[in-house]
């Protein structure tokens, strides 16, 4: 998709569909007002007749409208002035994509950045999330699809209006949300893929083509006998099972010389979780294939980190392997090594995560990191907690954990935190070994970062349960590419 930052609309574009976002007190600024004046009141007469109210993601799709550039004009309601900023904006870009790619248009103008302006938002966050908005919307899963039968959307154009003193600003802002959102759609492709082509070998290989294609990228692959000689007796374990073997993924992004010690984000990647011989319900286990999603984020911003050249060391591991039954799985009542030494009672396999991540943490300390951010599909407890809109944040660092809300709040792509104070370590108490791998039903999420927590001593260390937010299930089911953009922000937070 090419986006164009330009100072004013242009005079007249055949096929192409303008964006006008309209609050609901029916104010008309900008573009709007003029489309309503060369129109002979259009805009005004439909807020008067109540066909368009201008409420929250509402949307009027006008075709042939006289005096207007365009030959569509998409009306996209806002709500009510002085609501939640950033998420106001957001569900409105999401509502105009929506809109948008359903139709032939291929080029989508907007001018809402001089003409509507959101207290606390600058005109370079509203075009990096429409950006990133109209990226995701043109998002087709194509991977296991004929290639002779492409279902993209034909929108190939979007042109920005801004005023002339913004548009560098303006420009940067694009890349970052352009580069924002194919990291979502790289996330979301990992995440989608069948679990039969998405092993942990493929992650492997998709990280060595990246780093082909980027400078300043390197991988780095730990095989199973490597993991064996370095003692990562918890990742291994998860692997027992599976005729696939574990990989520990490490991609190295070195920003430019001197840009300090890395953030090393690690990514749980379980592309398959059956539960092992601790079993799970047959209902709704294809479901499980989305335990990678917190890898697949993971590459969706190193993908989009090289490609911004980021002036930071973002490092990204990733801790492959799948979770099958077999007769040479893992037993509840093992017990196992750690790569940091401690040793863990796994009382239950399906509580596979956090051995996987533990010594993917142990192995981070190696890079002396700055802060180390773990995500993954964690608990199923996460959901219960906070449901489908937040990922819950935990941390050994406030300022870290603060950073992450913040940065989800500007992103649309929130956090929130549960405590992780030590009232809660307890529930991991082992008779047979220095931990036990569950803490029972009581604060499951909670227990789960509580037993990370004591793999992350070392470093400034915050952990993201994404168990509700990377994907969605029923009629849309799908990868939904989070928290590539809470992490992107918090990364653009970090620099700037
Ligand atoms: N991958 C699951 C967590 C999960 C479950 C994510 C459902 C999304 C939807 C994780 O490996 C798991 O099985 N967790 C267990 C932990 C329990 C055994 C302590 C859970 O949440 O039930
Ligand atoms: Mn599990
Ligand atoms: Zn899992």
């Amino acid at each position: 998709m090419q986006i164009n930052v330009v100072t004013r609309l242009p005079a007249s574009a055949d096929n192409a569909c303008l964006l006008v976002f309209l609050f609901a007190d029916g104010r008309l600024k900008g573009a709007a007002r003029r489309i309503d004046k060369n129109s002979g009141g259009t805009i005004r007469s439909l807020f008067a007749s109540g066909d368009f109210s201008g409420k929250k993601a509402e949307t009027l799709m006008l075709h042939a409208l006289p005096g207007a550039p365009t030959a569509r004009v998409l009306l996209i309601g806002m709500g009510q002035r002085k609501q939640n900023h950033a998420q106001q904006w957001r569900e409105a870009c999401r509502a105009a994509c929506k809109s948008l790619v359903s139709t032939p248009s291929s080029l989508a103008i907007s001018d809402c950045l001089s003409a509507v302006s959101i207290d606390g938002l600058s005109a370079c966050d509203m075009a990096g999330q429409l950006v990133t908005e109209l990226v995701n919307a043109n998002y087709v899963f194509t991977l296991h699809s004929r290639v002779d039968e492409p279902r993209q959307s034909r929108l190939m154009q979007v042109s920005l209006t801004v005023e002339g003193k913004q548009v560098e600003a303006v420009n940067l802002a694009v890349r970052r949300g352009l580069s924002t959102g194919l990291g979502m759609c790289t996330a979301r492709d990992l995440g989608n893929l069948a679990p039969n082509i998405c092993t942990p070998g493929y992650l492997a290989e998709r990280a060595v083509t990246l780093a082909s294609e980027h400078d300043n990228l390197t991988t780095t692959i730990v095989t199973e006998d490597e993991m064996e000689e370095l003692g990562m007796g918890a990742l291994l374990a998860v692997a027992r099972g599976s005729r696939q073997p574990a990989s520990l993924i490490v991609m190295n992004h070195q920003g430019r010389k001197r840009a300090g010690k890395p953030i090393v984000l690690v990514g749980k990647g379980i592309t398959f979780d059956t539960g092992g011989i601790s079993i799970k319900p047959s209902e709704g286990m294809d479901e499980m294939k989305y335990d990678m999603c917190g890898a697949a984020a993971v590459f969706g911003v190193i993908q989009a980190v090289s490609t911004l050249q980021l002036p930071l060391n973002v490092i990204g591991i990733v801790a492959a392997a799948e979770n099958m039954p077999d007769g040479n799985a893992t037993r509840p009542g093992d017990v196992v090594n750690t790569l940091s030494g401690q040793s863990v009672e796994i009382l239950n396999t399906d509580a596979e995560g956090r051995l996987a991540l533990c010594d993917a943490l142990t192995y981070a300390e190696r890079f002396k990191p700055d802060t180390v951010i773990d995500m993954a599909t964690l608990t199923g407890a996460c959901i219960v907690a906070l449901g489908h809109v937040a990922s819950a944040v935990m941390g050994n660092d406030q300022p870290t954990v603060d950073a992450l809300i913040n940065a989800g709040e500007a992103s649309g792509d929130r956090c929130w935190s549960l405590p992780l104070w030590d009232d809660y370590q307890t529930q991991l108490d082992s008779n047979f070994a220095d931990m036990a791998n569950i803490g029972g039903r009581p604060a499951g999420s909670i227990t789960a970062a509580c037993f990370l927590s004591r793999f992350a001593r070392q470093f400034k260390w915050a952990h993201l349960d994404i168990a509700g937010t990377a994907w969605i299930s029923g009629e849309g089911k799908g990868a939904t590419g989070r928290p590539v953009p809470l992490l992107m922000q918090y990364l653009f937070d970090y620099q700037d």
